[in-house]
């Protein structure tokens, strides 16, 4: 599976001969030379378009991708992201920028970062803000100069007194951090710095992504004064053969999570845990790891048993990729933006006149056994619930299925719980199947079982032949018959009729015992997109679907059961209103 993902998702090379010599640019996204400044041309009205979202993030049309810089500056929320001002393919890449006051209803601003500079010419990539002591913003980010290489840049708002910080100002001394013979850096692969970190000794810090031979480099550098930038003698963490690593986060979580409350990037000490992540560019997909980081020494150790491979952790099982956290000061949480790319192709990203949204931004905080991370939708998300469907508790019988009724299916919110009493028709877990993805590809929706699937049909056709399925099965572990294990998939193979999408079944497994936890569910489901927190948020899977007959108004919503053995399910359902984005 992760060979077709890679091969859908194969980087690209781009030879360009310079006066020089040759520099190789190496972009990460498909690189569609005759089709960067391709819009859409129909005149069509967007709000018609059935795969445009109600209230996931996005701007009226053309390309996105990774959110940037995220941050809260006098009550105002920010968000930046990549973005081709020109067309719905990758390219033209500029700082867009859009602010709201409730994470949910955004107002767009002109860009705030594009390409003006010989530092920056060619591009305006990712970057992270870093709020300096005394509260001024700072932004750096990557630019592709002249010779196409990629270095680091600084820019400060124009004018603090203006909440919307409209207009930004590249500083003289750009770029701050370049590739250069004497510090071996791959020119072409050196990009994303992190929010910046003061360390106790007053230094700030901060981790760029990387390539060195094959292997995935967190480049640490440090600074005393913002502009001045010193690389480490070691990086904060690398992997062999892991490819580059694109957009690295570093931060901070508490220990003691029940507050639910997040800390400031410049925190550190006995009472926190340091949450390592990075884009993996080869596959697609994001792995983090939580360890201990020794901020005098700068030495960052994983916890045991935290590795970055197909057995490591993830913020989301699906379509989620260039992600980054910001702490938002005002309510103290840390909050997760993360990019969704579509599963379709130019051709019909063309048709539609767009490409790409955000995902639900998520807090984030430690699981209590301290082992992973929890994430849930910003509790703002909420305000848009409308009417709202209860369903009592009822028993899905064997093999049955319910219709949730007098909801807008196509655009809601499904917060429901399993309850599981009699576990003895619970498949054994084989042992060789320990990869989560693979394992619900086998055994997806319509495959019977006896403790599952069960779940939610979600965008859904009256006649079930177009539905995104999200659902658990329940295995007895191999090594332990009174031990149970929770696998989550999310089967879009019968997410629409359009035989020219990547279907690809996602899965996880969940870390909650159904002997005595409740199993939830919640859904966001979005016209195109279901995105999906299972176990109270310990597993989350986004899908990105295109369905034909399951449009607007004919679209359904089912909770279903097609093992052999009952379950209960109670919860709610809210039909959401659109939000007001961009
Ligand atoms: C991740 C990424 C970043 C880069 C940006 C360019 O999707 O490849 O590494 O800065 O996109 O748009």
């Amino acid at each position: 599976m992760a060979m077709m993902i890679s091969s859908l998702w194969q980087f690209c090379f781009l030879s360009l001969a310079l006066s020089y010599g040759v520099v190789e640019l190496q972009a990460s996204h498909h690189v569609h030379d005759n089709l960067q400044t391709t819009q859409l041309t129909s005149t069509q009205p967007q709000a018609k378009e059935p795969y445009r979202t109600g209230y996931h993030f996005q701007p009226p049309k053309n390309w996105i991708n990774d959110p940037n810089g995220p941050l809260i500056y006098k009550g105002i929320y920010h968000l930046f992201y990549q973005y081709n001002p020109k067309g719905v393919v990758w390219g033209n890449i500029v700082w867009a920028h859009s602010t709201s006051t409730d994470l949910v209803n955004w107002i767009p601003h002109e860009a705030a970062i594009y390409p003006s500079q010989p530092f920056d010419i060619n591009g305006c990539w990712s970057g992270s803000a870093t709020i300096l002591p005394g509260g001024k913003p700072a932004i750096l980010y990557t630019g592709i100069n002249r010779q196409h290489q990629q270095v680091q840049n600084l820019a400060f708002p124009k004018n603090l007194s203006d909440p919307f910080l409209s207009e930004w100002i590249k500083i003289p001394q750009n770029p701050l951090i370049s590739p250069t013979l004497a510090n071996q850096i791959n020119a072409t692969a050196f990009r994303d710095p992190t929010t910046a970190w003061l360390g106790p000794d007053k230094h700030w810090r901060l981790v760029i992504g990387s390539l060195r031979n094959q292997a995935g480099v967190a480049y640490l550098y440090r600074s005393k004064d913002f502009l001045y930038w010193v690389k480490a003698k070691h990086p904060l963490h690398s992997q062999k053969k892991a490819g580059m690593w694109e957009c690295p986060d570093f931060f901070p979580v508490l220990k003691d999570s029940s507050t639910g409350v997040g800390v400031d990037t410049s925190t550190y000490g006995p009472h926190v845990k340091h949450v390592f992540k990075i884009s993996l560019n080869d596959t697609r997909k994001e792995y983090y790891v939580i360890g201990t980081y020794n901020p005098s020494k700068d030495i960052y150790i994983p916890d045991e048993g935290s590795v970055e491979s197909d057995s490591g952790l993830r913020y989301d099982y699906g379509k989620f990729y260039a992600s980054k956290t910001f702490f938002d000061s005002a309510k103290n949480r840390r909050i997760l933006w993360g990019w969704i790319n579509e599963s379709s192709n130019p051709k019909s990203d063309i048709r539609k006149g767009w490409s790409g949204l955000q995902a639900i931004p998520r807090t984030i905080v430690l699981d209590k056994f301290g082992k992973q991370l929890v994430q849930w939708p910003v509790v703002e998300l909420e305000k848009l619930r409308t009417t709202e469907v209860k369903l009592p508790s009822i028993v899905l019988k064997g093999e049955s299925l319910r219709e949730v009724l007098g909801v807008t299916a196509a655009q809601a919110d499904v917060e429901v719980a399993f309850e599981i009493s009699d576990f003895r028709k619970a498949e054994a877990l084989d042992p060789s199947w320990i990869n989560p993805q693979i394992l619900c590809s086998k055994k997806g929706a319509s495959v019977k079982g006896g403790l599952g699937p069960f779940g939610l049909f979600a965008l859904a056709s009256k006649d079930l032949k177009e539905n995104t399925a999200v659902f658990y099965r329940i295995f007895k572990s191999h090594n332990n018959y009174n031990k149970y294990v929770v696998l989550m998939c999310s089967d879009q193979s019968r997410s629409s009729l359009n035989q020219h999408n990547d279907k690809t079944t996602y899965g996880a497994f969940v870390n909650v015992d159904p002997l005595h936890e409740k199993l939830s569910l919640r859904s966001l489901i979005d016209h195109s997109i279901v995105e999906s927190f299972g176990g109270e948020g310990k597993a989350c899977i986004t899908a990105r679907v295109y369905p034909t007959l399951a449009v607007d108004g004919d679209t359904h919503l089912y909770a279903f059961n097609y093992g052999s053995e009952s379950v209960k399910i109670a919860g709610s359902v809210w039909s959401l209103k659109t939000a007001k984005i961009n």
